[in-house]
């Protein structure tokens, strides 16, 4: 590991801003790390606040395939705030990778991913007032429509998750729709600390064991960093992290590459401990 500091004054303070490089190493590959799944939604939105074509989030999401992630994850939102249509046929057409398409169970939205032909498909609550996904889905109220569109999608052949918060009666209610994954929200964990985090992990193992016990295969998501990911990834039968602010936060100071081969690392070790 690399270690660079530099001085600066905030507020008559003086502060340290220390940024640590990681060296590329081999990856133990182990059969328990779960899968780094990218979210290239946080370009879309550099992309739009310029309504530019540069930074393309395709060619982003390309280049964290290169460095080592398995799999890309995009959100189109009703509102096109950040991902737009393009962006979702462009990334079909230039990976193979499991490209896993967010959306809500907006009518207009289902029609695009029943034709968009993506490998998954992660079904999420949305508000228009929010900054990003705020709650999971609920899925007890929202019961029929999921009725139809778990299966339509799985007839398209895409693998279906809901995305909920890790309370048992949603997961219940996920498994009676007849979704074979679940992404569970790590929100509420990110955001705690000291016992109240400890308590969020606890609720998050209790969740996963509750879904693999009645046949729910899990992967977790939302405001997981560098400094937060170990334990989410070390959690029993957990496939696959969706990870999206903080890669491309942290690849702003530290670059591409490093940022999503120190998560891999992470994950690693984590998934192997
Ligand atoms: N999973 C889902 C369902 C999301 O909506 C998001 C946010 O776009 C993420 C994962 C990734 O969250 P973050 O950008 O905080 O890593």
């Amino acid at each position: 590991m690399m270690r660079m500091g530099s001085e600066y004054a905030v507020g008559g303070r003086t502060q340290t801003a220390s940024v640590e490089y990681h060296e590329p190493r081999p990856i133990s590959g182990a059969p328990t790390m779960p899968r780094l799944h990218v979210n290239i939604d946080h370009i879309a939105t550099l992309r739009q606040a310029r309504r530019e074509t540069i930074p393309d989030p395709v060619a982003w999401g390309l280049h964290c395939l290169k460095a080592g992630a398995h799999g890309l994850t995009l959100h189109l939102r009703k509102d096109r705030r950040h991902i737009q249509d393009a962006d979702v046929t462009r990334l079909l057409k230039a990976t193979d990778a499991l490209v896993n398409l967010e959306c809500s169970l907006d009518p207009e939205m289902m029609e695009i991913a029943l034709k968009s032909g993506a490998g998954a498909f992660c079904l999420v609550p949305e508000n228009r007032s929010e900054i990003t996904t705020e709650g999971g889905l609920d899925v007890i109220a929202e019961r029929a429509r999921l009725l139809e569109a778990v299966p339509a999608l799985t007839e398209r052949g895409g693998l279906v998750s809901l995305f909920v918060d890790p309370d048992i009666d949603q997961l219940d209610g996920a498994r009676e729709v007849g979704a074979p994954f679940v992404e569970l929200h790590t929100g509420s964990y990110a955001n705690a600390s000291g016992g109240e985090r400890e308590a969020e992990l606890e609720r998050l193992l209790r969740a996963t064991e509750h879904a693999t016990s009645i046949g729910l295969r899990v992967n977790a998501g939302h405001g997981l960093d560098h400094g937060n990911v170990s334990p989410v990834a070390a959690l029993p039968h957990m496939e696959e992290l969706n990870i999206g602010f903080a890669l491309v936060a942290r690849a702003v100071t530290h670059g591409l590459e490093e940022s999503i081969t120190s998560m891999l690392h992470l994950m690693d070790a984590a998934g192997s401990s």
